[in-house]
C-alpha cells in the first residue's frame, strides 16, 4: 500500500535509473564543499542577501554543527547543501561533483540514495502513521525487513508504542523523532538536520544524539546539524558560526576552542 502510495504520490518517476555515476571519493574530496555560496531573496522590491560567498569543506564522516543567531541563514545553507533550494551564485559540490546545477530528477535520486534530511518544520506525511513514515523510504529503496527496521527504529527514539498514530496526533516532540526515524532509515551517507534535538526535553534529546553519533561511528555517515544545542554542539569535529548570512567564525574540537577575537 505504501509503496503504491509512493509510486502515485511521490515518485513522478520511480524507477529512473539513470542518474550520473558517483564521482569516486577519497580522503583528499570533501564529501560537501561550497564555493562562493550566495542566496538572495526578493524582499519588498529589494534584494537581500541571505548567504554571502560562504566556503566549506566537510569531510567524509565528519560531523559539522552549524550556529548563529535566528535569521543568520542556517537553514537556507542546509537547504543549499541538500540540493533542496538554488544558489543565486556560486557552487555546491558532493563528493566533488557540482550539484546546484543538476536537473530535478537527477536531483531527487541524488538526494534519495545518499542525503537524509531532518526539516526544521518535520515535514512528515499527514496521511501516513507514523510507522508509515518511517517505512516509506525504506520500500522506495527496496530493503529487506523494512517493516521490521521502521519498527527497531521508531523504538530506538522512544516511540515503539506510537508506530499508529498519525502526525497529528503526536507532540512536536514526538514528530520530531518520527522525522529523525525516517531519517535514519535508509542509512544515508549524508545526514543534514535542521536543529534535530530543538524540541526534546534532555533526556529523549541525549538518546537522539547518541544515535546521531552511532551513526557516524558505525557507518561512517557524514552529519551537518543546524543546533543551538550546545551537547550537539560539543559533539562536533567543528562547528561554524553564521552571522547575517556569513562564516563569522570556525571553531575546531581537536584543540581547546580558540578565543573569540
Ligand atoms: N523565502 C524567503 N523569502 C524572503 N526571506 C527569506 C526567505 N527564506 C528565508 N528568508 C530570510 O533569510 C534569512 C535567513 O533565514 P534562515 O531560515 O536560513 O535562518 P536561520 O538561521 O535558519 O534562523 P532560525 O534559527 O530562526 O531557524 C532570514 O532573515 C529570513 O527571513
Ligand atoms: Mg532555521
Amino acid at each position: 500500500m505504501i509503496a503504491e502510495f509512493a509510486r502515485r504520490r511521490v515518485l513522478p518517476s520511480p524507477l529512473v535509473r539513470t542518474a550520473p555515476a558517483a564521482v569516486e571519493s577519497d580522503v583528499t574530496t570533501p564529501r560537501l564543499e561550497t564555493r562562493q555560496l550566495t542566496k538572495r531573496l526578493p524582499s519588498g522590491g529589494r534584494e537581500l542577501t541571505i548567504l554571502d560567498r560562504i566556503e566549506l569543506a566537510i569531510a567524509p564522516g565528519e560531523l559539522v554543527a552549524i550556529l548563529g543567531p535566528s535569521g543568520s541563514g542556517k537553514s537556507t545553507l542546509l537547504g543549499l547543501l541538500a540540493g533542496l533550494d538554488r544558489p543565486s551564485e556560486g557552487e555546491v559540490r558532493l563528493d566533488g561533483r557540482p550539484i546546484h546545477d543538476l536537473g530535478e530528477d537527477a536531483l531527487a535520486l541524488l538526494r534519495r540514495e545518499k542525503i537524509g534530511f531532518v526539516f526544521q518544520s518535520f515535514q512528515l506525511l499527514g496521511n501516513l502513521t507514523a510507522l508509515e513514515n518511517v517505512l516509506l523510504p525504506l520500500e522506495l529503496l527496496g530493503r529487506d525487513r523494512a517493516e521490521e527496521r521502521a519498527a527497531d527504529l521508531l523504538a530506538a527514539v522512544g516511540l515503539g508504542e506510537r508506530g499508529h498514530h498519525y502526525p497529528v496526533q503526536l507532540s512536536g516532540g514526538e514528530q520530531q523523532r518520527v522525522a529523525l526515524a525516517r531519517a535514519f532509515a535508509a542509512e544515508p551517507p549524508i545526514l543534514l538536520a535542521d536543529e534535530p534535538t530543538g524540541n526534546l526535553d534532555s533526556a529523549t534529546g541525549a538518546r537522539v544524539l547518541e544515535l546521531l553519533a552511532e551513526l557516524q561511528r558505525r557507518h561512517g555517515t557524514t552529519l551537518v546539524l543546524v543546533t543551538h544545542d550546545p551537547a550537539v554542539a560539543a559533539l562536533a569535529t567543528r562547528r561554524i558560526l553564521l552571522r547575517d548570512g556569513r562564516v563569522e567564525r570556525v571553531e575546531s574540537s581537536a584543540a581547546s576552542p580558540a578565543p573569540s577575537r
